[in-house]
């Protein structure tokens, strides 16, 4: 029914809440104007420190994995919002069961672009790295702790955060895989992976010429 559009609307304007830029200004900063450029957790630890970084992380985690989770709730959600909105309007459209995947791939697909693009922040944003994290722990937690151990792992061992991100994304449908997941949650991760790997092109480059910063350090490269 309805409900599922909307929450694909709703996905995207959550992707959008932009904590780091926020963040930045309680401070008085423009995170975009600092260190890589990004909104994400990682430049706000960068730039403003090791608590605002943990707290923009943990919402940003919380936007993805609430742009899901409401979507995998919609039939409880319509019937709870039905006698509300039932007084403007009545739409009998209801979603095939089968579609549901596809709805909250959507909406995981839209809560990072939004994180990305943010609306509020002229369509600039983070890497959705911590949002693409919440998003996998709704859909599928085996395969999101699997994945942040292994940006742990290459953490302790290359001390490079967008390393162990850009890693972590390419395995994630690799590990789908593994886990014979559904077609839809495959397609999720690839695509998703392919878009955090894409919104790392700057750090690649960096990588390859040898100049990224390691761990959290402060860094002047912007983007
Ligand atoms: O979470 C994003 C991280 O992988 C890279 O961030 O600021 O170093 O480009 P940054």
């Amino acid at each position: 029914m309805w409900v599922e559009y909307f929450l694909l609307v709703i996905a995207y304007f959550l992707g959008s809440i932009p904590t780091g830029y926020v963040v930045g200004r309680i401070v008085g900063i423009d995170i975009r104007q600092h260190g890589s450029g990004s909104t994400g957790a990682t430049n706000v630890w960068r730039c403003v420190g090791k608590p605002a970084g943990i707290t923009v992380f943990a919402v940003d985690f919380l936007k993805g994995f609430v742009a899901v989770f409401l979507m995998q709730s919609a039939s409880q959600l319509q019937t709870w919002l039905r006698p509300f909105f039932s007084s403007f309007f009545t739409l009998n459209y209801s979603v095939p069961e089968n579609w549901m995947q596809w709805f909250a791939i959507g909406a995981a697909l839209l809560a990072l672009l939004g994180h990305s693009r943010s609306i509020w922040i002229g369509f600039s944003g983070g890497k959705s790295v911590a949002t693409g994290l919440g998003v996998l722990f709704a859909i599928n937690w085996i395969v999101a702790a699997t994945a942040f151990g292994l940006w742990l792992a290459t953490m302790a061992i290359w001390r490079t955060v967008s390393l162990s991100s850009i890693l972590a994304a390419i395995a994630t449908p690799i590990l789908m895989l593994i886990v014979r997941a559904d077609l839809a949650y495959l397609v999720l991760t690839a695509i998703g992976g392919g878009f955090v790997v894409w919104r790392h092109r700057s750090n690649i480059e960096r990588l390859l010429q040898g100049t990224e910063p390691s761990i959290f350090a402060s860094s002047t490269v912007n983007s």
